[in-house]
C-alpha cells in the first residue's frame, strides 16, 4: 500500500505535468475518439497522456502548450542531427520538387547503398524497405531461403520490431529460474510462430550451444543485437559475440546482427567495434534522415535471390521501397555524420552517463547509468546486469520510479524515452548535457520520498 507521502509525491509530479500541458490534454481527449489510446504507436504512449510536440529545431522540441524541451528521445535514437537539420531539409526540398517517388530505379538509392557499403564491409549487397521491422523480417526470410531451414534463434528480451516472427520473448521471462520459456509477446500472433523460434539468454554461450547442438538441422540463423537495446542496454561480455560467431560456424547456421539501434554508435556499427562479421545485418533509424527506412544486407550469395532474374527468387516488394525523398534525406544525413561526429556525440554520451552516475552517488542511490556511446540507459540496480532478465527484473522492482523520473524531467524541460533512455544528437553541446545532468539530480530529490517508501532497496543506509 502506498502511504500519504508517496501519493503526495506522485500527485505533485502528475499535477505539474497536467498543468503545463493542458492543450495536449484537450487534444488527447479528442484523439481518443478516433484512435485507441489516442495515438498510433505503443512506445510513444505514457500516462496520463503524451504531450503533443508540434515543432522541433536542432536538439529542442516545443509542445502544443509552448513548453520547450531538450530532446533526448530523438524519436527513439533515429534523429542523429535532431530536428530540421539544414542539410537534410534542403535535400528533401530539392527532391520533393522533382518528385517524391518515381516508380523506377534511382541514382540516389545507388549512392545510399554505396555509402552504407563503404562503412560496413560485411554489407556486400543490400536491399531497402521502409522500417526496421521489415528489415528483420526480410533478413530472416533471406536466411531461411539460403539455409533451407526454418527456425530462428533469438535472445530472451531481444527486440527486432513488430512482425509476428519476433513477437516471442520480447519481454524476457523473469518468472522462470534457469532457461527462459518461450512465450508469445502479443495477442493475435499465431501460436504456430513458436515452432519457428528458439530462445536463449543473452551472454550465455552454453545455452546457445545446447540449442544448436540439439537442433542445428532445423535452425537457419541466430538473430541478435550486439547490445540488447530495448531490454535495458545489456552489453556483451568479453568474447561473447566472438563465441556466437564461432558457434554459428561450427553448427553451420547464419548469424544476423540487428544493428538498427546500434549503427549510430560507430561509423561501421558495433560489428566493427567488436570485430565480429555477421552474415547478414539489419540497419534502420537515422539512415533515413528522419524518414521511414530500413536496410538489410550481407553476403552476396545470400542476397542474390533478391535479383529478379535469379532462378529462385525471394519475394521482396514495397510501393515505397527506395523512394527518392527518403533516400535523399538519408544520404544527406549520413554525409554529415562522419567519424568525427560519431566520436563527438559518443563523448557527450559519456559525459551524460558520468554526470548521472555522480547524481546517483550523491543521492546515495543504488542505481547506475549504463549504455554505450550516444545511447544511455538507467539500470535500477547496482548489481550485475548480464541478461535482459537481470535488467527487466531490476526495472520491475523499481515500480513507478522510471515513469516518475521521466515525467518530472519533462516538468523540468528534458524529454527522454519513458523507459529512461537518452540519446544524443549532433546539435547538442556540453551545455545541454550539463543542463540535463542538473535536472536529473534535482529530479532524483523529487522522487526520493517515493524511493524511501516504495523502493528502499535502491537507497544506501
Ligand atoms: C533493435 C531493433 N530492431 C528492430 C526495430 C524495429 O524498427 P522499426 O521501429 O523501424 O520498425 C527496432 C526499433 O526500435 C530496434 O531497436
Amino acid at each position: 500500500m502506498s502511504s500519504h507521502v508517496t501519493q503526495e509525491a506522485v500527485k505533485t509530479i502528475m499535477d505539474t505535468f497536467i498543468q503545463r500541458t493542458q492543450g495536449s490534454g484537450e487534444w488527447d481527449a479528442r484523439a481518443k475518439k478516433s484512435l485507441p489510446g489516442g495515438d498510433t504507436r505503443a512506445a510513444s504512449y505514457y500516462t496520463p497522456y503524451p504531450a503533443y510536440m508540434v515543432h522541433g529545431e536542432g536538439c529542442y522540441l516545443y509542445d502544443y502548450d509552448e513548453n520547450k524541451y531538450i530532446d533526448f528521445l530523438n524519436n527513439y535514437t533515429s534523429l542523429i542531427h535532431g530536428h530540421a537539420h539544414p542539410g537534410t531539409v534542403s535535400a528533401v526540398q530539392e527532391q520533393v520538387a522533382r518528385g517524391s517517388v518515381l516508380g523506377s530505379a534511382a541514382q540516389v538509392t545507388v549512392q545510399h547503398a554505396e555509402m552504407l557499403r563503404s562503412r560496413v564491409p560485411s554489407l556486400e549487397s543490400v536491399r531497402y524497405c521502409n522500417s526496421g521491422t521489415e528489415a528483420t523480417h526480410l533478413a530472416m526470410r533471406a536466411a531461411r531461403a539460403f539455409a533451407g531451414k526454418d527456425v530462428i534463434v533469438k535472445m530472451d528480451g531481444g527486440y527486432h520490431g513488430s512482425h509476428d516472427y519476433v513477437q516471442v520473448n520480447v519481454q524476457p521471462d523473469i518468472e522462470t529460474d534457469g532457461l527462459p520459456r518461450r512465450k508469445l509477446t502479443s495477442r493475435g500472433v499465431p501460436a504456430a510462430v513458436l515452432d519457428g523460434v528458439r530462445v536463449v539468454p543473452f551472454n550465455d554461450l552454453d545455452a546457445l550451444k545446447d540449442v544448436l547442438r540439439a537442433r542445428s538441422d532445423e535452425i537457419a540463423a541466430i538473430i541478435l543485437e550486439p547490445v540488447l537495446g530495448s531490454s535495458g542496454g545489456v552489453q556483451p561480455e568479453p568474447g561473447y559475440l566472438q563465441g556466437v560467431r564461432q558457434l554459428a560456424d561450427t553448427y553451420e547456421v547464419l548469424l544476423i546482427f540487428d544493428e538498427i539501434l546500434t549503427f549510430r554508435l560507430d561509423i561501421g556499427g558495433l560489428q566493427s567495434v567488436y570485430g565480429v562479421t555477421p552474415d547478414l545485418t539489419t540497419i534502420a533509424k537515422f539512415i533515413g534522415g528522419g524518414l521511414p527506412l530500413g536496410a538489410f544486407g550481407g553476403r552476396k550469395e545470400i542476397m542474390a535471390p533478391f535479383d529478379p532474374t535469379h532462378p529462385q527468387t525471394i519475394a521482396h516488394n514495397g510501393t515505397f521501397n527506395g523512394n527518392n525523398i527518403t533516400m535523399a534525406a538519408g544520404l544527406a544525413t549520413m554525409e554529415d555524420f562522419g567519424v568525427e561526429e560519431v566520436a563527438r556525440i559518443n563523448t557527450l554520451g559519456q559525459r551524460l552517463k558520468d554526470g548521472f552516475n555522480r547524481a546517483f552517488q550523491a543521492g546515495g542511490m543504488k542505481a547506475r547509468a549504463s549504455g554505450l556511446g550516444s545511447i544511455i540507459r538507467i539500470h535500477w540496480s547496482d548489481g550485475e546486469i548480464k541478461t535482459a532478465r537481470d535488467a527487466v527484473a531490476a526495472q520491475e522492482a523499481a515500480g513507478a520510479l522510471p515513469k516518475l523520473l521521466h515525467m518530472e524531467m519533462m516538468n523540468r524541460d528534458v524529454f527522454c524515452a519513458s523507459r529512461c533512455q537518452f540519446s544524443i544528437s549532433t546539435p547538442m553541446t556540453e551545455r545541454e548535457i550539463d543542463m540535463a545532468i542538473d535536472v536529473f539530480g534535482q529530479t532524483l530529490e523529487v522522487v526520493r520520498p517515493y524511493m524511501t517508501e516504495q523502493t528502499p532497496h535502491l537507497l544506501r543506509e
